[in-house]
């Protein structure tokens, strides 16, 4: 029988989040994974003013286990119980004559990393290019269009990741895969992290050791995810510095020509990426913070936002 639906209970699925199936059409794979895909939908009378909404629509793909589909499933639990404008919103669910589906916000602007990636070529320019096209509105393209990033931009985009992981930190949400690929922007530019699906409430500690290790990327990962499998909100900030580095670099690959079996030698005896090519020092000295070998020694979310909301008061 599948999906084994009954072996979590009557009480997981609940009809508040139900949405009738037959309202959802499916259009295109916006992305993918090994054993789940994303795709962009319109769903029909989701909010009483619209006759149809974009919505992305999370599904297994024909290959997943039964540990994919416990995945999907807590990714559903988790995003039900959160709120907050740098979090991914759910927006309901089909679980009734059907695979699982869980349908979330659609964000226009795609991962951060790739986002990231497009604005580079129109970025070539320096430091100071990059403040002067903050003022220029020549350079702000239309909605949908990447435009040349300021400083300024890369500050606010740190700021709210910080902001969405101080909100999940404080429900006592690891999230375990953070990385700019799974923060997704929306119009305006807005960031909302995403990609519950290896997430973990901290107090499940049981959970955490079943985890296949191969699965999250080990350039993301604190020295003690590596040697332990220790997944803390400290290990999320280790990953935050990661990100850092993704945004101000506009989404290169971390540790490039590295290979990720060298990474934890090369972590243990100190090495750290260096300061990337026009970084502040300011966002490079966050960056140091969070890779700090202790995981007590590393700063809170909370912290680091409210650096950010010093660095961005700077930069207006
Ligand atoms: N890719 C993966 N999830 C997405 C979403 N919610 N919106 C847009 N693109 C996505």
């Amino acid at each position: 029988q599948w999906p084994p639906k009954v072996a979590f209970g009557q009480d997981v699925f609940e009809d508040k989040w139900e949405f009738p199936r037959h309202c959802l059409t499916l259009e295109h794979v916006l992305g993918e994974g090994e054993f789940g895909q994303v795709v962009r939908a319109q769903a029909h009378m989701l909010r009483p003013q619209e006759e149809s909404s974009v919505v992305a629509v999370k599904m297994l793909k024909p290959e997943a286990s039964g540990a994919e589909y416990q995945d999907l499933v807590s990714e559903f639990q988790l995003l039900k119980e959160v709120d907050h404008p740098n979090v991914i919103k759910l927006l309901g669910v089909c679980t009734l004559k059907g695979p699982l589906y869980v349908i979330v916000e659609f964000c226009e602007l795609g991962s951060l990393r790739s986002f990231l990636r497009a604005s580079k070529f129109k970025n070539k320019g320096s430091w100071e290019d990059k403040q002067r096209s903050g003022n220029d509105p020549s350079m702000i393209s239309e909605k949908n269009e990447t435009r040349i990033l300021t400083f300024r931009d890369l500050f606010s985009f740190a700021w709210q990741i910080s902001k969405g992981m101080d909100y999940l930190s404080g429900l006592k949400i690891v999230h375990r895969d953070l990385a700019a690929r799974n923060v997704l922007v929306t119009e305006g530019m807005k960031m909302k992290i995403s990609d519950f699906g290896l997430s973990r409430d901290v107090y499940e500690a049981d959970t955490y050791l079943k985890m296949s290790k191969g699965r999250i990327p080990v350039k993301w990962m604190a020295p003690e995810s590596l040697y332990a499998q220790i997944y803390t909100t400290k290990s999320d900030i280790w990953s935050y510095g990661v990100v850092l580095w993704e945004v101000v670099t506009l989404g290169a690959s971390p540790y490039p020509g590295i290979p990720p079996e060298r990474l934890f030698p090369l972590l243990s005896t100190g090495y750290r990426m260096d300061r990337p090519d026009d970084c502040p020092e300011e966002l490079y000295a966050i960056m140091q913070k969070c890779w700090k070998t202790e995981p007590e020694h590393r700063p809170s979310f909370f912290m680091l936002t409210d650096i950010l909301d010093s660095l961005l008061q700077q930069n207006t």
